[in-house]
């Protein structure tokens, strides 16, 4: 099963990667505002450096360190010649859910909110836990979840006294299709079962792969329970760049693995610039209906695959999704009455 589905995903992401040409994004932004988290580097930034170029009146960069957002921050308004009033530098660490709602606080304040990409996400074959989980399910997958459940609500605000939809994307990876589900296959909770060291040693190269397909789950699930009515007139969606050089593996190649994963990347990869088209793409006013709880990969919607579509995928996210909205919906809930 595990081989089938690996080797039906294989070509049509060679051919995605080798022939498929994104578009420059020309959609307007003028007077919205939009949130883009994990934007001091990498796609996040230049996903900043779009929506500023198309005329975005505010643009929230959630980052780790504050500093660092501030050089991307000053080296985007140089190069856009906005005024640095565009944009605004929060600090957000995404390993720490207290860190997420009190960003999500701040965001209640702002005039409107239009459209937030959730774009923070880590790769590494190291070992560690943030809060009650390891990293990566927790700041690629829980965090992720429930920034977007805490800023729905803003979005959907705004989108009512706008007249304008509004727009939420998390940022996945077509490694979803590919992410063996076997791990996941326990009697107990599959929160805890994934936090497990000891258990989650053998399966530890499949970690973030998992951590995608996980919250394309979620995603889809809170895509679902806020169908697009008036009251919720946001359209929910999960997008993939592609492969892009970044520094997405910075912790897991040394000087020689860099140079040799430049060369290959120089071959098939897209650069951060291209990447992040998909996301202009996925926060577009213009974006189609249909695309609410979809897979979004080359400025399209995309294949579900595999890992959503089999029995086995269908059953597993049925018990994720119970299992982590249970637990965050008391977080959402203790927030409001905070
Ligand atoms: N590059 C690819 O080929 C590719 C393909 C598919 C999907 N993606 C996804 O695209 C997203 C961006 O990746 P990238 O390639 O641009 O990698 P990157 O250059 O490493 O950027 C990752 C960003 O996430 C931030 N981040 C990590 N942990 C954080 C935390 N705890 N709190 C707040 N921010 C945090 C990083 O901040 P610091 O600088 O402070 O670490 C950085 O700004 C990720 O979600 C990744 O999974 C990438």
């Amino acid at each position: 099963m595990q081989a089938i589905k690996v080797a039906g995903c294989i070509p049509p992401l060679l051919y995605s990667q080798l022939f498929v040409k994104i578009p420059v994004p020309t959609s307007d932004f003028s007077g919205q505002a939009v949130i883009v988290t994990g934007s001091n580097t990498g796609l996040g930034k230049e996903a900043v450096r779009h929506v500023v170029r198309l005329g975005a009146k505010n643009v929230i960069m959630g980052v780790r360190t504050v500093s660092k957002g501030e050089a991307a921050a000053e080296d985007i308004i140089n190069g856009c010649q906005v005024s640095s009033s565009v944009i605004e530098v929060w600090q957000l660490d995404m390993a720490n859910a207290n860190s997420v709602k009190a960003f999500a606080r701040r965001a209640e304040s702002l005039d409107r909110l239009d459209a937030a990409i959730l774009n923070a996400g880590v790769q590494t074959m190291k070992w560690s836990t943030a809060g009650d989980y390891e990293s990566h399910i927790a700041i690629n997958t829980i965090n992720t979840t429930l920034l977007s459940m805490l800023l729905l609500p803003k979005l959907q605000a705004s989108a009512k006294e706008t007249g304008q939809r509004g727009r939420l994307t998390t940022v996945g990876s077509d490694l979803m299709y590919f992410a063996n589900l076997a791990e996941l296959e326990t009697t107990g909770s599959i929160v805890q079962s994934l936090s497990d060291e000891a258990r989650s040693r053998s399966w530890f190269s499949q970690r973030y792969a998992q951590s995608k397909i996980l919250l394309f789950w979620l995603t889809h699930e809170l895509s679902k329970r806020n169908p697009l009515t008036q009251d919720s007139n946001v359209l929910i969606t999960v997008v993939t760049p592609g492969g892009c050089e970044s520094d997405l593996f910075r912790d897991d190649i040394g000087p020689v693995g860099k140079a040799i994963f430049k060369f290959m990347s120089g071959l098939f990869s897209r650069t951060t610039e291209v990447g992040a088209r998909t996301y202009v793409h996925a926060v577009s006013s213009e974006l189609d209906a249909e695309a609410h709880g979809k897979f979004l990969m080359d400025a399209k919607i995309g294949a579900d695959g595999m890992n959503v579509t089999s029995a086995q995928g269908k059953k597993l996210a049925k018990k994720w999704n119970e299992e982590v909205f249970t637990m965050l919906q008391r977080e959402v809930e203790s927030e409001k009455g905070s």
